[in-house]
């Protein structure tokens, strides 16, 4: 049986860590697994604060390389040791805004393994892609170009890129299709997570789909109060 995960992604936003007190304290021992993956300036000092608690945390990006010349950088190894266990990997806005290929996407997954971290893998199509009936097709060539060429754990996240902040979610069955291919593709019992608008009014419904087991969740991980449900609908 996969794990049943329940994952949030700041992005480049600080809220007050207080929340993550908050959600553990809601949460003391969640059946599922539970992470927060905050800036990188935020990592070490939340995954502290978490330390007595059940909620993990985890990066938004790492480097290929261990160590080097790469200004503005971080490497896995440097996530792993401000606290992380994972790291989300070839996030839409960093294929967007930072030209990330599938090849880079592998290759850091590689590098995050080397360092102990469980890569979070994400892919997704546009809405262009989407209208030209190409999901599958774009998906496919997603994960065979951003999976890493081992049997290593590592989980799988679909996020289409037109749910993302957008409140639009796909119906159960277009989040089930796509999560079937998944499953075929992907290393067996590896979680697969869906991201894009997940709340609390809708997460229930979205756990129920088949091959879903868990969600990446951007604008509603945010406060204790909006991500609580959903961690709760996964329980
Ligand atoms: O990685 C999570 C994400 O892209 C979804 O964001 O705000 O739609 O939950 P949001």
């Amino acid at each position: 049986m996969p794990q049943k995960i329940a994952a949030g992604n700041w992005k480049m936003n600080a809220p007050d860590p207080a929340e993550a007190d908050t959600l553990a304290r809601q949460h003391p021992d969640p059946g599922v697994t539970v992470l927060l993956c905050p800036p990188a300036t935020l990592l070490a000092s939340l995954s502290e604060r978490l330390s007595q608690t059940k909620i993990q945390t985890g990066g938004q990006d790492c480097h290929t390389a261990a160590s080097g010349a790469h200004t503005g950088d971080v490497s896995a190894a440097m996530l792993a040791a401000a606290g992380a266990g994972h790291v989300i990997l070839g996030h839409s806005e960093r294929r967007a805004d930072h030209g990330e290929s599938d090849g880079l996407v592998r290759e850091k997954a590689e590098a995050a393994l080397e360092a102990g971290l469980t890569p979070i893998i994400c892919v997704g199509e546009t809405l262009e892609e989407r209208d030209a009936e190409r999901t599958l097709e774009v998906i496919e060539g997603q994960l065979s170009g951003s999976l890493p060429r081992t049997d290593a754990p590592l989980i799988v996240a679909y996020e289409p890129v037109w749910a993302i902040g957008t409140g639009r979610t796909p119906t159960p069955d277009q989040i089930e299709k796509v999560h079937a291919l998944l499953r075929a593709q992907a290393p067996s019992d590896t979680p697969l997570l869906y991201g894009g608008s997940v709340k609390g009014s809708n997460a229930a419904e979205i756990f129920a789909i088949a091959n879903v087991d868990g969600a990446l969740v951007g604008g509603a991980s945010l406060t204790a109060e909006a991500f609580s449900p959903i961690v709760s609908a996964l329980e």
